[in-house]
């Protein structure tokens, strides 16, 4: 820990913490099996010049296309292959900081050991460019395998347009009010394509939530809790439409009338 960029940069261990803890909650939840899953971060913002300027352990990565708004950013990543139980544990064993070429065309692993990042970084890494290519301040990308989610995107029904984020909404009134902008739905694509990536980012102009279908859900925030608390409110949903189906009935849902007293109470965006 004390050669750990971590010992000297409190705000990042602080933010890597998040992280970490957050790690443990996909594991407990029963969403992380095996290596399932995968959190990227921006840190730039609280890095300082001697943090920026790391040695390479490894240099010039390829990222497989040009990200230029991405370009001289910093990001914590977790590792390809590594478990989420472990990250929450020893987060700089199961992940690694990366530092991204000028040109955004490349990337180098800067801290604590060479740990290449996960196979999603076409997906992270675009969905970063993109995000602060229109200003965003949002820092955080959560993928994960929530069982109940992904189950619900094996349903030809469930991935029209706006069904499930009325669904989801309809099943207890914190869903609308804590996911506003609902769930999006992404089509089958090849787990770690520029073409999954594509296809987020899409979806990502209306929802900060995105179901990949029969894969997982991707979500954005301005931190890794806040993504992290979408995703959970929304598998809170999922598993009151479950419990009632279980029970032998559909479950009613709120009534859209109740749906809109709730949005215009909340102020909420859509
Ligand atoms: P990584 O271990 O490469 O992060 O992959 C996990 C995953 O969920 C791929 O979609
Ligand atoms: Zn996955």
């Amino acid at each position: 820990m004390t050669n750990s960029v971590l010992a000297k940069f409190p705000m990042l261990a602080n933010r890597i913490g998040e992280v970490a803890e957050v790690a443990g909650y996909l594991w407990q939840k029963g969403w992380a099996e095996r290596n399932g899953g995968n959190i990227t971060v921006n840190i730039s913002d609280i890095a300082d010049d001697s943090l920026r300027n790391l040695p390479p352990l490894v240099a010039g990565i390829p990222i497989g296309r040009p990200l230029s708004n991405i370009g001289g950013q910093l990001f914590y990543c977790k590792g390809t292959n590594k478990r989420m139980r472990d990250l929450s544990r020893a987060p700089m064993q199961h992940g690694s900081i990366v530092r991204i070429a000028t040109d955004g065309l490349s990337y180098d692993i800067i801290a604590d050991y060479p740990v290449k990042p996960t196979s999603e970084m076409a997906s992270h890494m675009s969905i970063h460019d993109y995000l602060l290519g229109k200003g965003s301040s949002y820092k955080a990308v959560l993928h994960t395998h929530p069982i109940d989610l992904v189950a619900m995107t094996h349903h030809r029904e469930f991935l029209q347009k706006d069904v499930l984020s009325r669904l989801l909404w309809s099943m207890i009134p914190e869903t609308r009010a804590f996911c506003p902008r609902g769930v999006g739905i992404v089509p089958y694509a090849l787990p770690g394509s520029f073409a999954l990536a594509d296809a987020t980012i899409r979806e990502l102009s209306d929802y900060d939530v995105v179901l990949w279908e029969k894969h997982g859900v991707c979500a954005v925030g301005e931190n890794i809790m806040e993504a992290f608390d979408m995703v959970d409110t929304l598998s809170k949903s999922a598993q009151i439409y479950l419990t009632a189906k279980g029970m032998g009935f559909v479950p009613e849902g709120m009534t859209d009338a109740q749906m809109e007293e709730m949005k215009v109470a909340f102020h909420l965006p859509k």
